[in-house]
């Protein structure tokens, strides 16, 4: 089928115009002030469906640079699967996925690799593709992590500076893991913590009695974060190596990312939504010190819905998150979609905050908290929405054909309106949780109709792909 999207106005990263968009095969074949469907030739058989797009937004297809879908963590796995993710991502404008690929520290890379990708190949429903995570560094692990880098085309990697004992590296594999990613040219992606500091203060505060999820933060402070952040750049700095931190969560870390990219270093930053949307106080919800700040009454562990890391800051710090977003420091705003149950998973940590799995269902709301509380409060304006959203995920990390509104570009759209009212609920989103870290939000902007490759995947707010017809693919990189 051939779309044709009339009367929308199209934004980009660098542009708005007023413009009808035609797709066939499933790329832009047409972008003109105005096209006339009676002109539109077409193969014998195939029809032409006109999208009415007056009064829409039409934007490049949503990129998230970061998401778990496939997450054996902490003692339990997350709750989605490729096709529940993957449908929540479409049904929020999202049409390409970058998950991480998180091996145990046994295992071999390739055989990460195949099992992660096996997980997505003909049940996405959305374009995907991984960034390759590296937990150990041996002869062996060299040389798989080459063939997926070269044989498979999944050109960037994945480091985690903390989760002592579990998926960290030590400064040996942070080495050769950027010195390998220098010689072939592509980007590391970097979990910054500093380990021990956090593996010292949970003790400490487990040991004074310190054990709901309200301390999850004061285990992880700001400063560990940027420490992280430093440590990641002296070594980048050595290697030469191109890195990306992901979820930076703090002013402290963007100072430190700061710091670096001044002297030099090539580094890439990412926040996620949560951080720019939720504050610390959430995650004292249930506590009777937050009843005697009037935050409200909720049940005992409540807070272990906000349980993710780095942590969910004190507002001074979102403030400084939008500024960053704004004026470009910060590159991209992913989502770390990371799925658990509060029932049956955030409990498995009462009485311990140190075995609350980590980690905050998110995929299918970024768009529309970022519209909401991003364009809409004046914080970001429609183009930095576009690029930190969309074209910078694609750009980075060499998606081809994604990111941007040209002809010949994937035809990966969303047409969006704006003025949609809805309210986030866990009795209706997509993902697999039992609930919600936005319950009862009330949200601005909806996509209405959303194109994968030339399909209309969504139509109305409401999904159109039908069970066993997953035609989402591993996209191309440069
Ligand atoms: O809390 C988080 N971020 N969970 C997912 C794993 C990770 O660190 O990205
Ligand atoms: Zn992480
Ligand atoms: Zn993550």
């Amino acid at each position: 089928m051939a779309v044709l999207i009339q009367g929308g106005r199209l934004v980009t990263a660098t542009s708005a115009s007023n413009a009808d968009v035609l797709c066939e095969r499933g790329v832009i074949t047409r972008i003109e002030r105005s096209i006339d469907p009676r002109g539109v030739t077409l193969p014998p058989g195939e029809r032409l469906e006109v999208v009415d797009a007056r009064g829409r937004l039409v934007f490049p297809g949503f990129i998230d640079p970061h998401v778990h879908v496939y997450l054996p963590f902490m003692g339990t796995f997350a709750k989605d699967d490729w096709a529940s993710a993957s449908r929540a991502a479409l049904v929020g404008g999202t049409t390409t996925l970058i998950e991480m690929i998180c091996p145990g520290k046994g295992d071999e890379p390739l055989a990460a690799y195949e099992t992660w990708a096996g997980k997505a190949a003909g049940r996405s429903f959305c374009d995907y593709s991984f960034h390759m995570g590296v937990t150990r560094w041996d002869a062996l692990a060299e040389k798989q992590l080459r063939e997926i880098v070269t044989g498979r085309g999944i050109r960037s990697l994945k480091v985690f500076l903390a989760y002592k004992g579990a998926l960290g590296v030590d400064d040996r594999e942070l080495y050769h893991a950027l010195k390998l990613a220098r010689e072939l040219g592509i980007v590391v992606t970097a979990h910054c913590e500093n380990e021990t500091l956090i593996a010292e203060k949970q003790e400490e505060l487990l040991a004074s009695g310190r054990t709901g999820p309200e301390w999850h933060e004061p285990s992880r402070p700001a400063r560990v974060e940027a420490l992280g952040v430093e440590h990641l750049a002296a070594f980048a700095q050595a290697t030469g190596a191109e890195v990306y931190v992901v979820h930076t969560s703090c002013r402290d870390a963007l100072d430190s990312a700061r710091a670096a990219r001044a002297r030099g270093v090539r580094m890439h930053v990412e926040t996620v939504a949560p951080y720019l949307t939720l504050d610390s106080t959430f995650a004292e919800r249930g506590t009777p010190a937050a009843v005697d700040k009037g935050e409200g009454t909720f049940p005992a562990f409540e807070g272990a819905k906000y349980v993710m890391s780095p942590p969910i800051r004190d507002r001074q710090h979102q403030e400084a998150l939008w500024k960053a977003l704004a004026d470009g420091t910060i590159d991209c705003v992913g989502t770390d979609h990371a799925p658990f149950d509060f029932k049956g998973q955030k409990e498995m940590g009462r009485g311990d905050f140190t075995k609350i799995p980590n980690g905050i269902p998110s995929v299918e709301h970024r768009v529309d908290l970022m519209h909401t509380f991003g364009v809409r409060t004046g914080r970001i304006d429609l183009h930095r929405f576009v690029d930190a959203l969309s074209t910078r995920p694609a750009r980075i990390f060499g998606l081809k054909g994604k990111g941007d509104l040209f002809v010949g570009a994937d035809a990966d759209i969303v047409v969006y309106d704006p003025e949609h009212r809805s309210t986030i609920s866990a009795s209706t989103h997509h993902m697999r949780t039992d609930y919600s870290a936005w319950e009862g939000w009330e949200i601005r902007g909806r996509s209405e109709t959303v194109l994968l490759r030339g399909e209309i995947v969504v139509r109305g707010g409401v999904l159109k792909v039908r069970d066993g017809d997953a035609r989402g693919r591993l996209t191309p990189r440069q």
